[in-house]
C-alpha cells in the first residue's frame, strides 16, 4: 500500500483536491490517505502558511497531491508562499511542467512540449529589501542548481525528441543569466545524443507564440519558467488543463500549474483536469504508468465528448465533470 498526502490549500484547491480523491479511489490501486493544511488560511489560522505537521507528512508519504495556495499582492509580515517554501526546505529542485495538446477547443493540436523550471534559486525567492522608494530583489543563481536542473533537463529530452532549448537572457545578465547559460551547456556535452540550443527568453516568448511545434524540452531559471509554463499552457488549453510536478531527490509534491482561482472558487465549477493529469504524473512517479495512461484517457475522453467546466465553454461542474471521468475510467 501507498500512502498519498493530500494538501487542498486554498480556494479551488479544496474543490480540485477532493475530486481527484474521488478519481484515484476510483483506480483501484491500494492507496491511504493523508490530509496535511498549509497556504493562507493556515497562515491566518496558526501565523504560518506551512506548519511542520504539513512537512513531516510530506515527508512520511510516496507522494503528495497539492492544490492552489493563495499570495496576497503585498507585503505581509511573517507570511511566507507556501508552496515556494515547501520547494526550498524540501528541496524540490526540478519543475516539470509538460503542455500537451488535449481535445478541447482552443488548443494548438500536435503539441508535447515540457517546460522543466529551476525551483529554488533566481529572481523567485522572496529576497527583497526597500529603502523607501527604493526597492531590491536578488537573484542568486548557483553553478550546484545549474547543473543539476540541467541533468533532469537532459535525462527528458533523451527520453524525448532529443531537442534541449536553454532560456536565458545572458545578453543583458551574463553573470547570474550567463552562468546558468554556461553551466547548462558545459552538461549538455555529456549529452551529444540531445541538440541542445540556447535562446533568449524574448525570442522565446515570441517563437512558442508562432512556431509552438519546434519545441521539445525548455529549461529555465525559476522566473522565466514560471512565466513562459504559463504561456504554454495558454497554448494548449489554459491553465484548467495545465498539469506540474515538484521534484527533488526524496520527496516529490504534485500540483496543478494553475492558482487558487479566487474569482470562480467556491461556485464548485473550477476544472478539475489540470489535477487530474497532476495525478496522472504522480502515478507515474509510483511507478503504476498503465493506471497513469489511463486516467489521462479517461480525460481526454471526457474533453472530446464532454461535458466540459466553463472554462472551456461548458456548462459541467467540478462534481459532473469528476463523474464523468470516473464513469470513462
Ligand atoms: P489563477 O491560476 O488562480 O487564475 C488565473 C485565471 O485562470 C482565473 O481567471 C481563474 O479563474 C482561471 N483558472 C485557473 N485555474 C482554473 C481551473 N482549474 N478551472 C477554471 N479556471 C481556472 O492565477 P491568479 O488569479 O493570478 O492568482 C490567484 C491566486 O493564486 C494568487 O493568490 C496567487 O498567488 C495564487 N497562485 C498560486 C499558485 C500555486 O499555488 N502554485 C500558482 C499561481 C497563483
Ligand atoms: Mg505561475
Amino acid at each position: 500500500m501507498r500512502t498519498i498526502c493530500l494538501i487542498p490549500g486554498d480556494g479551488i484547491g479544496r474543490e480540485v483536491i477532493p475530486a481527484a480523491r474521488r478519481l484515484l479511489e476510483a483506480t483501484g490501486l491500494d492507496l491511504a490517505f493523508t490530509e496535511a493544511e498549509a497556504g493562507w488560511a493556515t497562515f491566518e489560522r496558526h501565523g504560518t502558511s506551512v506548519p511542520d505537521a504539513t512537512l513531516e507528512a510530506v515527508k512520511a508519504a510516496d507522494a503528495t497531491l497539492a492544490g492552489a495556495f493563495t499570495s496576497p499582492s503585498r507585503k505581509v509580515p511573517g507570511h511566507n508562499g507556501a508552496i515556494r517554501f515547501m520547494r526550498k526546505k524540501l528541496d524540490l529542485y526540478a519543475n516539470l511542467r509538460p503542455s500537451v495538446s488535449h481535445p478541447v477547443p482552443g488548443t494548438v493540436p500536435g503539441l508535447d512540449m515540457l517546460m522543466v523550471r529551476e525551483n529554488t534559486e533566481g529572481l523567485y525567492v522572496e529576497q527583497e529589501r526597500r529603502y523607501g522608494d527604493i526597492a531590491i530583489a536578488d537573484a542568486v543563481v548557483t553553478k550546484r542548481a545549474s547543473e543539476r536542473i540541467a541533468r533532469v533537463a537532459l535525462e527528458q529530452a533523451r527520453r524525448r525528441r532529443k531537442r534541449l532549448a536553454v532560456v536565458h537572457k545572458a545578453n543583458v545578465l551574463p553573470l547570474t543569466s550567463g552562468l546558468f547559460l554556461e553551466t547548462v551547456l558545459e552538461v549538455a556535452k555529456e549529452y551529444p545524443d540531445v541538440e541542445t540550443y540556447d535562446i533568449i527568453v524574448d525570442a522565446a516568448a515570441m517563437k512558442l507564440v508562432r512556431d509552438p511545434e519546434a519545441f521539445d524540452v525548455l529549461v529555465a531559471t525559476n522566473l522565466f519558467g514560471d512565466i513562459l509554463s504559463d504561456l504554454m499552457a495558454g497554448l494548449t488549453g489554459g491553465l484548467g488543463i495545465a498539469p506540474s510536478a515538484n521534484v527533488g531527490e526524496k520527496y516529490a509534491i504534485f500540483e496543478p500549474v494553475h492558482g487558487s482561482a479566487p474569482d470562480i472558487a467556491g461556485r464548485g465549477v473550477a476544472n478539475p483536469t489540470a489535477t487530474f493529469l497532476t495525478v496522472a504524473m504522480l502515478l507515474d512517479h509510483l511507478d503504476e504508468q498503465e493506471t497513469a495512461r489511463r486516467v489521462e484517457a479517461a480525460v481526454d475522453a471526457v474533453l472530446e465528448r464532454g461535458p466540459l467546466t466553463p472554462d472551456l465553454g461548458g456548462e459541467a461542474t467540478t462534481e459532473t465533470f469528476t463523474d464523468a471521468v470516473i464513469a470513462a475510467l
